[in-house]
């Protein structure tokens, strides 16, 4: 056995075996589409830094949703941006006017068979920017968590009233995904799962998001409550306080890159694992296909293997309705 040379291409000659071992399969099943819903009437705002996506307005968004059902997207994630925004992010909890109340009513309606799962933040909705309330601390504003915490679980209990199949709580904000389950089961909501953006790193990769979401900090970032790039144990940390609190799903946020992270969730917890290929991440290659660069379709089935190769589940990604995925 030993005189002979290893021949590990021999399965790799022809298509007809390499698909036999194929190991990694994509289908939309496992896709989510972040959607952007918009104020007012009429809207389909194109969004620069994001080529391709559009802010959508309540009255505009089911039509687009029915051509997602139509090619086969299960599920969609929404982000609202409102025509007000105050200190503590009023409109997200209003049931009548809140932005996503309304959205979720009328493709509740329109597509009945979609999956409508919620981002729950305030950061689209302050006038500052940022995650949530803010307190003063030596002179200094800072992230007011437990106050946080609970206008998170009015979010969350108006979403759900709303039609939202799913939350999403994306704020980091230590405890919400306790606060937002005890919320739920305590007003007969107990059947409405929680995913958790449990390692969420504070990521240059966001920025087109900010443009698309409205949602930029106008002083100081989001350091003081999401992840250190440099560091990889807290995610590990991040992810059993979710799972103790009653995560249903766990989400490494932003995906490429991140792939050390999304392997060691999916080695240590057996919850569902979702991993979200973020703004920054769309934007690079569409960037790089218009100039030619990249084969687009090649390299969005290429990342989003590398993904469930990682070991997600679920990849919330702008390229869900990418016709080169059945
Ligand atoms: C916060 C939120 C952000 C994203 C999703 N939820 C922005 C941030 O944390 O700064 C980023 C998503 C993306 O870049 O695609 N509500």
């Amino acid at each position: 056995m030993n005189n002979h040379f290893a021949n590990l291409s021999r399965l790799r000659q022809d298509e007809r075996i390499r698909r036999l071992v194929r190991q990694t399969t994509l289908s939309r099943d496992d896709l989510i589409m972040p959607l952007f819903i918009h104020h007012g009437e009429n809207v389909k705002h194109p969004i620069a830094a994001m080529e391709g996506q559009f802010q959508w307005s309540v009255d505009n968004v089911a039509d687009f949703a029915r051509e997602l059902v139509a090619i086969g997207v299960r599920a969609v994630l929404l982000f609202g941006i409102p025509a007000h925004k105050d200190a503590v992010g009023s409109d997200s909890l209003d049931d009548n006017r809140g932005v996503i109340q309304r959205a979720l009513r009328a493709l509740k309606q329109a597509v009945p068979e979609l999956v409508l799962i919620t981002d729950l933040c305030f950061c689209e909705y302050t006038d500052h920017g940022h995650c949530g309330v803010l307190a003063e601390r030596g002179g200094r504003r800072v992230l007011d968590h437990a106050a946080t915490r609970e206008r998170l679980v009015l979010q969350a209990l108006s979403h759900a009233r709303a039609g939202a199949d799913m939350v999403a709580p994306s704020g980091m904000i230590d405890g919400q995904v306790g606060a937002i389950r005890q919320g739920l089961d305590a007003n007969g909501l107990g059947h409405i799962p929680i995913m958790a953006y449990a390692a969420k790193y504070a990521s240059s990769f966001y920025g087109p998001f900010r443009e698309a979401a409205g949602g930029a900090p106008s002083f100081g970032d989001r350091r003081s409550h999401q992840l250190d790039p440099a560091n990889s144990d807290e995610a590990l940390r991040e992810a059993a306080a979710d799972v103790a609190e009653g995560a249903d799903i766990l989400m490494v946020k932003p995906a490429g890159y991140y792939g050390d992270i999304i392997r060691r969730l999916r080695d240590n917890f057996n919850l569902p694992l979702a991993a979200y290929q973020v703004s920054g991440e769309y934007a690079m290659i569409k960037a790089a296909a218009a100039a030619g660069r990249l084969d687009e379709a090649a390299i969005v089935r290429e990342t989003l293997l590398s993904l469930k190769r990682a070991g997600a589940d679920l990849i919330i990604t702008y390229f869900a309705d990418t016709k080169e995925i059945k």
